[in-house]
């Protein structure tokens, strides 16, 4: 399908062609920009993408989602374009000593835009994998993830974590991936079959750039100053005692990074370990710390959550970055 859309488009068949998954984080909010411990997986829904090199600068992309043909150049600053990841990434990758000078390119998403499941992540990650495989270069999964997130943070402007390039690139459907974000290190556990993982989108659209993910980044900032390291996530009790005199809403999202870090090491340890009761009582408490502590869950959510409690779930929560 993603063939016939790029020779639709194009005429010649592509050089190269990759599927990468979207992801959901089971537990582990917040926690890949304060040093903690996070556990995607990714799903069965992901970005298509085609591609073939140029060599004079130019971008087209076509996407099964929006009309037309994107035109872009390999120096264009990023504009607030669904076709902004694209470029960034075979920029990065260009800057990087790989990739082709300009590029056409076909994408096609089963993901759903702005719903918390890294359609994002998936266009760059998959953009950088194709512009590797078109030049014979052989990154890593953790290498091309870590280019990814620089083109979120420096050309798009997003101040993100590594969690979600990280899930994308290296998890598959079925596995979740214990990822410690301060050193990379991670192992793959198969998801138990005694249980079933239900994602449900509340309907309620956020754009992550918006700005809220941004202040809430710039709160930890603030916290980490107080602290005087970057590692909110792995800070020891008397460390958090010694907060006392912040803001409170700064408390808040102390306590938020920390006891959430140590419920996802928890939670690592009883999916290990099939004890999904226990799992599930942390997805519950990851919710209302993400409610109450965080503060960045929105009613219809929070409805929804209930919801899935009452009628018996063993575990809810809200995921990804939040506000939606
Ligand atoms: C978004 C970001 C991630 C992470 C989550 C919250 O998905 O891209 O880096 O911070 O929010 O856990």
């Amino acid at each position: 399908m993603i063939k016939a859309l790029f020779q639709n488009t194009f005429g010649p068949a592509p050089s190269v062609t990759g599927f990468t998954p979207g992801r959901v984080n089971l537990i582990g909010e917040h926690t890949d920009y304060n040093g903690g411990w996070v556990l995607p997986t990714a799903l069965t829904l992901g970005v298509s993408l085609a591609i073939a090199p140029r060599t004079d600068g130019r971008i087209r992309i076509r996407s099964d989602k929006f009309e037309g043909l994107a035109e872009r150049r390999m120096d264009d600053r990023a504009a607030d374009h669904w076709s902004d990841y694209i470029v960034g990434a075979l920029q990065r990758a260009r800057a990087d000593g790989f990739g082709p000078n300009g590029a056409d390119v076909a994408v096609m998403t089963t993901l759903p835009f702005g719903a918390g499941i890294s359609s994002s992540a998936a266009v760059t990650v998959g953009t950088l994998r194709c512009a590797r495989d078109l030049t014979d270069q052989n990154q890593s999964n953790t290498e091309i993830a870590v280019l990814a997130r620089q083109v979120e943070n420096d050309f798009i402007g997003m101040p993100c974590g590594i969690m979600d390039q990280m899930a994308v690139a290296i998890s598959s459907p079925g596995q979740a991936l214990s990822l410690d974000t301060k050193t990379l290190d991670y192992a793959l556990i198969d998801l138990p079959e005694t249980h079933h993982m239900a994602v449900i989108h509340s309907g309620v659209f956020r754009q992550l750039n918006e700005g809220r993910y941004k202040i809430r980044k710039e709160e930890c900032d603030a916290v980490k100053a107080a602290l005087g390291h970057d590692d909110l996530c792995l800070m020891s009790d008397a460390e958090f005692e010694g907060l006392s005199t912040l803001d409170a809403s700064l408390i808040r999202r102390a306590r938020h990074a920390l006891s959430e870090h140590r419920r996802t090491v928890l939670a690592t340890a009883a999916l290990k370990a099939k004890r999904m009761t226990e799992f599930g009582g942390l997805m519950n408490d990851s919710h209302a710390s993400m409610r109450d502590d965080f503060e960045i869950t929105v009613p219809a959510v929070d409805a929804l959550v209930a919801d899935a409690q009452r009628f018996g779930a063993t575990g809810a929560r809200m995921t990804g970055g939040g506000f939606g």
